[in-house]
């Protein structure tokens, strides 16, 4: 290879650190209603099924967190690549990815081959907080889809439910998230559910066999050993927190009282180094609602420098000539391929 091509080869990896900035009018011209679309059709998947919106706020953490916010989470595997979808902390736990796919296929609609679905998930975590009684905040856009994605890059960065919170700060440290950043942003667990599949190390075998987690408050664990007795069904669920379809400070509440559902949650109260923030955001939630939309928008910011596109359907890359409905194929149920061929 010449030295000039050789050179060439190499630019897209010397710019690698500078993504284009992130504006909150990007799509102002190209897509004015992206997003009153987003909102709209989030506002009717949260009517259908109020757990929807914790659902898809979650997919901004799994999605940032994993080679930056480029909508790698949302790839189909296909016969050569394994994707996120299946990886340890995905599989048989995140969902609602059909709610993005009735966003995209709106916006598609409305402005064809505009709107990433990266961004699509970073409107639509916004809006599920919003729409459950959080705060609300202006977005950065203007993201490019990822055209791969890595299961095993998934598995390699994403938290265990077991890790505690001097782990955490350590995994968060690496994003330059902060302490603060770290507790504010596990106050998204303010919504949505958790799997007993997720807790029965701390209820049986925390501290070796038959021997649980003492943080759990005696009352709070005889309760949560009714919901997820030892051998039973995995994929029984219970809430977060108190108020599961409300954001709110309940959760912080919660944990000063023994009551967090996740080890990784719990141990927030726990841990010195991020209690004094656990305490501060149970008694004033104004302050928790500042820090958990700088925390978010924070995350929004993660961008891996890689190349990307506008993806026609969240779920696959844009092959040339290729069709889709024969690059997928096998795999997860809610799979539905829509508005892609016309
Ligand atoms: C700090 C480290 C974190 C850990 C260890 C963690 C872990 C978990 C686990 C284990 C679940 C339950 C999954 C299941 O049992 O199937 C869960 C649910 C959830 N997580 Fe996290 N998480 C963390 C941070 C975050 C962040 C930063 C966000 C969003 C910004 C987030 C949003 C959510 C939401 C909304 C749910 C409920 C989802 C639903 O109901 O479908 N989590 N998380
Ligand atoms: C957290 O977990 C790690 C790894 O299991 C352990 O080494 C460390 O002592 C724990 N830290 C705290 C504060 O419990
Ligand atoms: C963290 O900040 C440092 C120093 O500003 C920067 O070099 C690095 O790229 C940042 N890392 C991430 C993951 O943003
Ligand atoms: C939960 O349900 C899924 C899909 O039905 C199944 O494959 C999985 O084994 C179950 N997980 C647990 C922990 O029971």
């Amino acid at each position: 290879m010449s030295l000039p091509l050789l050179l060439f080869c190499l630019l897209p990896a010397a710019f690698s650190a500078a993504s284009p900035p992130l504006l909150p009018e990007y799509y102002a011209k190209s897509c004015p209603n992206a997003e009153l679309i987003v909102r709209y059709v989030m506002t009717k998947a949260m009517i259908r099924e109020p757990r929807s919106g914790a659902s898809v706020m979650r997919l901004q953490f799994h999605d940032c967190f994993v080679n930056g916010c480029d909508g790698s989470l949302l790839l189909d595997d296909t016969p050569t690549m394994l994707g996120e979808k299946l990886s340890l902390s995905n599989i048989n736990s995140l969902r609602s990815y059909e709610v993005i796919d009735e966003i995209k296929e709106a916006l598609e609609t409305a402005c064809p081959h505009t709107v990433s679905c990266a961004d699509i998930v970073i409107m639509a975590a916004r809006d599920a907080v919003l729409l459950s009684g959080g705060p609300n905040w202006d977005v950065k856009l203007g993201r490019k889809d990822s055209l791969t994605a890595s299961q095993k890059d998934s598995d390699d960065i994403m938290p265990s439910p077991r890790a505690n919170a001097s782990m955490l700060i350590d995994l968060f440290a690496r994003f330059n998230l902060s302490v603060k950043d770290l507790v504010a942003l596990s106050g998204s667990h303010s919504i949505g559910k958790g799997r007993c599949f997720s807790i029965v190390f701390r209820l049986y075998s925390q501290l070796g066999p038959g021997q649980p987690d003492p943080s759990i408050e005696p009352k709070f664990r005889e309760k949560l050993d009714q919901l997820c007795p030892l051998g039973g069904d995995g994929n029984v669920t219970g809430g977060l927190d108190f108020t599961p379809q409300v954001f709110d400070n309940q959760y912080f509440k919660d944990l000063v009282n023994g009551h967090g559902f996740l080890n990784s949650d719990e141990s927030l109260f726990t841990y010195v180094k991020t209690r004094p923030y656990v305490r501060r955001y149970s008694e004033d939630e104004s302050e928790f609602f500042r820090d958990f939309v700088e925390g978010m928008i924070k995350l929004g910011d993660l961008q891996s420098g890689r190349p990307g596109e506008i993806r026609r359907n969240c779920r696959v890359v844009n092959g040339r000539g290729r069709r889709p409905v024969d690059v997928v194929g096998g795999g997860l149920k809610d799979r539905k391929i829509f508005g892609y061929e016309r």
